[in-house]
């Protein structure tokens, strides 16, 4: 696993663009972090790597288009989350509807992500700021103490 340097103003330097592009999944340790960075139809994307329902490495997954939103599909359990927010997808019915129709719904933001830039052709990422618990930080080794404080 490859560590990525010190940031400067919270950027890290993760490779450079046509390197990356060419991999187009790269597994990265930031902060003691893993992230997957991945290109996909021209845009970069960075996530914690462990999917949040069981830890599954989302490296592998597929990618489609679901509901408007770019997926990854975690290839364990086939959970889709979406590249841009971490948003956990589902699809569901209300059985009160008449006929119940099949639709997608979100659980909300379930996975990390991070943001990525570009520097003339170098790939930085600045790691998620966003406060509070996301439920792919359990495989990256940190507790839940936001549960403890609900009690
Ligand atoms: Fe990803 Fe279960 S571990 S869907």
């Amino acid at each position: 696993m490859e560590e990525t340097e010190q940031p400067a103003g919270g950027l890290h330097f993760i490779g450079k663009k046509d390197e990356l592009i060419e991999a187009k999944r790269s597994f990265r340790t930031v902060d003691g972090r893993d992230i997957l960075i991945i290109h996909h139809q021209g845009v970069f994307y960075a996530m914690d790597c462990y999917c949040y329902h069981a830890g599954g490495t989302l490296e592998n997954g597929d990618i489609e288009e679901i509901n408007g939103k770019l997926c990854i599909i975690c290839p364990k359990h086939k959970y889709k989350i979406s590249l841009c927010e971490g948003e956990g997808l589902y699809r569901g019915r209300n059985p009160q509807e008449e006929p119940p129709v099949y639709r997608w719904y979100s659980k909300g933001v379930k996975q990390r992500t991070h943001t990525v830039t570009e520097t003339n052709g170098e790939i930085f990422v600045k790691m998620s700021s966003q406060p509070g618990w996301i439920d792919s930080d359990y495989y990256q080794g940190e507790k839940d103490n936001s549960k403890k404080n609900e009690k």
